[in-house]
């Protein structure tokens, strides 16, 4: 591994003394400068010492108590040294400031107090990065799935949609984060490995490691199956953001089925989703519930991205689409059609519906598929806004 040449950019006297003697300390890497102040435009002198010294990474130490002007930095920094790949460095008890540092364009959040194993683990996987960009190409989108209101058919969109878009487009997961996973069930595959058993490993994930992790569906749809046990998975932040890191650098489309979860977890994937699915019948109990979790997944900032999905659609009169938006206070993406007796039989047989081709319900699917995708086909895809690759 060549040796890596580091900048050290921390407001804190002590801590950039440490950061030092930890990046030394990993013997791949090497502190070429350090600024005791965050650069905040192109032509100020700090920026102009960083530009300078032209490193590999950039370690940012977030301040606790004003990480505004490290946030500021990091997306200056990210824009103006695209070839340097920021490390944001900070406490693990901000959520937000985690999920604002990697979408402003650090490439990793390492939490402090920092070890030398921290730092050495970062730079492998950077090293290892850089390796495959060229074969790898662009990164993959992630859709997920939510309840309005337990029953309303999330499961049956998501397995169904993932289907859908491994049939259009191949390169597709399908990761079950809901309470109690159903969708291995759903797709009638038995797995050997859970959603758990991927965050327990994540600190030694790697390719191959994640595709063993996987069950395959008949067709290549690639599960990464939910607990079967009611059990609390509770992975920190970063270590979600680590493992949808892995998953759009493998997969063109991740299909997220959260059901009825509501927890700091699904507002994260919410986060990082280029769509959220809110999934809603059209009663006034489920339009109601479908207003307070889309509040609810809005306070963390992916209120923009949250779009309505009518199940069990079927006209009702004297309610319109427009009345289901104004309740829900989401804009509607897609129609499901009411169709009992399909989708159970669908779920009892474990012959989803998406393999009963030629029908409405499938082509339903299908096109919902397609509406999210409409933009990916003949443009360029779109890179995943939240990690901007180096
Ligand atoms: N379009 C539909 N038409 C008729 N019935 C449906 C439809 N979609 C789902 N259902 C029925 O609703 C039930 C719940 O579906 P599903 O398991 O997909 O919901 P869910 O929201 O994921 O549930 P949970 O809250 O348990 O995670 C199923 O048993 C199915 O029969
Ligand atoms: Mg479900």
């Amino acid at each position: 591994m060549p040796e890596l040449s580091v900048v050290i950019v921390a407001t804190d006297n002590e801590q950039r003394t440490v950061l030092q003697v930890l990046v030394d300390g990993t013997s791949v890497a090497r502190t070429v400068h350090t600024s005791a102040s965050f650069p905040v435009a192109a032509s100020d002198p700090v920026a102009r010492r960083l530009q300078a010294a032209h490193p590999d990474v950039l370690l940012v130490d977030i301040p606790s108590d004003n990480p505004g002007m490290a946030m500021h930095a990091i997306e200056f920094l990210h824009r103006d040294l695209p070839d340097t790949a920021v490390f944001a460095i900070g406490s693990l008890n901000q959520p937000q400031v985690i999920v604002n540092a990697m979408r402003a364009g650090a490439r990793e959040f390492i939490e402090r107090p920092t070890t030398t194993t921290d730092l050495l683990e970062a730079f492998v996987r950077l090293t290892t990065a850089q390796r495959r960009v060229d074969k790898q190409g662009p990164r993959g989108k992630v859709f997920c799935i939510v309840n309005a209101k337990g029953g309303s058919g999330a499961t049956t969109v998501a397995v169904n949609l993932a289907l859908a878009l491994q049939a259009a487009h191949g390169q597709t997961a399908l990761v079950d984060l809901a309470p109690l996973g159903h969708d291995s069930l759903h797709l009638n595959v038995k797995p050997h490995f859970t959603v758990a058993d991927a965050t327990r490993n994540l600190h030694r994930m790697d390719s191959s490691l994640l595709e063993s992790f996987m069950t395959r569906h008949n067709g290549g749809l690639q599960l990464l199956a939910g607990t079967n046990a009611p059990a609390a998975l509770e992975p920190s932040t970063a270590e979600f953001v680590r493992l949808f890191d892995m998953l759009v650098t493998h997969y063109r489309y991740v299909v997220v089925d959260n059901s009825s979860r509501l927890d700091a977890a699904s507002r994260l994937v919410a986060n990082l989703s280029e769509t959220v699915l809110l999934v809603a019948c059209t009663d006034v109990a489920s339009l109601w519930s479908a207003a307070r979790v889309h509040q609810y997944l809005g306070e963390s900032g992916a209120r923009e991205r949250v779009r309505l999905v009518l199940n069990r659609f079927r006209k009702v009169p004297g309610f319109s689409e427009a009345d289901a938006e104004n309740a829900a206070g989401a804009k509607l993406l897609w129609r499901v059609p009411n169709q009992y007796f399909a989708v159970s039989s669908a779920i009892d047989r474990g012959v989803p519906l998406m393999e009963q081709s030629h029908t409405e319900i499938a082509r339903c699917f299908s096109g919902l598929a397609h509406e999210l995708t409409r933009n990916d086909i003949d443009v360029k895809r779109a890179t995943w806004s939240l990690f901007k690759t180096v």
